[in-house]
C-alpha cells in the first residue's frame, strides 16, 4: 500500500470494505463483509429520526514484532453494551462485537500503518435502529457496522499543548441524561460551543456539569486529567461523562508509577492547584492543556509545555500499545488469521 503514512491527519480514507451485522429481533447474524461504503435504509429508520444510534472509536497497532494488536477491544463492547442500553436498542454480544472489530482489521491489514510511522488504524463500530416507525418508540431492528480508516499521529509538531476554554452558555450533558453514553445526539449537540470555541481561538473546550455549573465534567470529545504537586493523579467523577478507555488505562499505568489517583469531583475553583492538566481519549492517548480559560481569566499550568507526569503516562500507553514493552495489563487482543480462530457461536 503506497500512502504517506506519517503525515495522515485524522480523517476517514476509503479502504477495503467495512464489516456489518444485522439484529432482526431475534438473532444477530454473523459477521460479513460489505466493500461498498454506503449502506441503503428506510427513509424512516429510528436512527435518522429520533437518534437511536450509538457508535464507539478503537484503534489497531502495527507491533514492534511484526503482528497488529488491537487496543482493549472488549472495553469497547462492553462500552457500546451500555449506551445501547441507554437508548433502548439492542448491542451484539461483547464476544460478536469484538469478533466484528477483529473481522474488519483483518479485511483492512494493508491499511493498518506499519510499525514507526506514529500512524494506527482507526476503527468506528456504528449501531443504528433501522425500522422505520413514526412514533418515538425503540426500533426493533439494528445494524452494527464497523468501519476502519487509517488515521495519523495525532502530534505532527510533537506532544504540544492547546489552550481550553469553558463557554458557560452551552452544556454538555444533564446529570441523568446521556453523558455516560457515546450516543450520536451527544455530539451534535456539542457541534455549536465547539464551533464558537474555536471561532474564539481555542482548539478544545471544557465542560462544567450543568446542574450546578461548579464542577469540571469533560472536554468535548476527552476526559479531564489533573497531575497535583504532590503527585496525585486526579478525574473527575461525574454521572455526565464518558467512561474513557484511555483514562481507565492511564488511571492504571499512574498507580503502577507510584501515583494516588483519586477520581473526585473537581471544582472549577480547583483548577488553580494542577501543574499539569491533560484531554485524554483514544485519538491522542493525551492532549497536554496549556490553560483554561473560564470567566475572562486564564488559568495557566506549568511553563506552557508538556508536563513530565503526563508525558511519561502518554509514552508509557504508547509503549504498550506498539508492543514495545510487556502486555502487563493483557490490554492487546493480536489479530490472529481467520483459519486459527475458532466460530462464534
Ligand atoms: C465525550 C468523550 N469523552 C471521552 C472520550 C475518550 O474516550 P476513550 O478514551 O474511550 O476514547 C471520548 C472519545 O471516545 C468522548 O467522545
Amino acid at each position: 500500500m503506497d500512502m504517506d503514512w506519517k503525515n495522515l491527519d485524522f480523517a476517514m480514507r476509503p479502504t477495503a470494505g467495512s464489516i456489518r451485522l444485522d439484529y432482526d429481533g431475534q438473532t444477530w447474524s454473523e459477521p460479513a463483509v460489505m466493500r461498498e461504503a454506503t449502506i441503503s435504509l428506510p427513509i424512516g429508520a429510528q436512527a435518522l429520526h429520533y437518534g437511536q444510534a450509538c457508535f464507539e472509536g478503537l484503534k489497531a497497532f502495527s507491533l514492534q514484532d511484526g503482528g497488529v494488536g488491537l487496543f482493549r477491544p472488549e472495553m469497547n463492547a462492553r462500552r457500546m453494551r451500555q449506551s445501547a442500553e441507554r437508548i433502548c436498542m439492542v448491542a451484539p454480544p461483547e464476544a460478536l462485537f469484538v469478533e466484528a472489530c477483529l473481522r474488519a482489521v483483518e479485511l483492512n491489514l494493508e491499511y493498518v500503518p506499519p510499525y514507526g510511522t506514529g500512524a494506527s488504524l482507526y476503527l468506528r463500530p456504528l449501531l443504528i435502529g433501522t425500522e422505520p416507525l413514526l412514533p418515538v418508540m425503540p426500533s426493533s431492528t439494528f445494524t452494527l457496522l464497523v468501519m476502519v480508516s487509517p488515521v495519523g499521529p495525532y502530534y505532527q509538531d510533537g506532544f504540544a499543548p492547546v489552550d481550553a476554554l469553558i463557554l458557560e452558555g452551552y452544556d454538555r450533558a444533564a446529570p441523568r441524561g446521556t453523558g455516560q453514553s457515546k450516543v450520536a445526539g451527544n455530539y451534535a449537540a456539542s457541534l455549536k460551543s465547539t464551533l464558537e470555541a474555536k471561532a474564539q481561538g481555542f482548539p478544545i473546550n471544557l465542560y462544567l456539569d450543568a446542574r450546578e455549573g461548579k464542577y469540571v465534567d469533560e472536554f468535548g470529545t476527552s476526559n479531564f486529567i489533573a497531575i497535583t504537586r504532590d503527585q496525585r493523579y486526579l478525574t473527575p467523577d461525574s454521572p455526565s461523562i464518558l467512561p474513557s478507555i484511555t483514562n481507565d488505562s492511564l488511571r492504571q499505568l499512574a498507580k503502577d508509577m507510584g501515583l494516588e489517583v483519586v477520581q473526585a469531583p473537581i471544582p472549577v475553583s480547583a483548577l488553580e492547584q494542577f501543574v499539569e492538566v491533560g484531554a485524554c481519549g483514544t485519538a491522542a492517548i493525551i492532549t497536554p492543556i496549556a490553560s483554561v480559560t473560564y470567566r475572562d481569566k486564564k488559568i495557566r499550568f506549568g511553563n506552557g509545555e508538556a508536563g513530565p507526569v503526563l508525558t511519561r503516562l502518554y509514552q508509557e500507553l504508547q509503549s504498550i500499545q506498539y508492543g514495545e514493552v510487556d502486555d502487563r495489563h493483557g490490554w492487546i487482543t493480536r489479530i490472529k488469521p481467520t483459519s486459527q480462530r475458532p466460530h462464534h457461536q
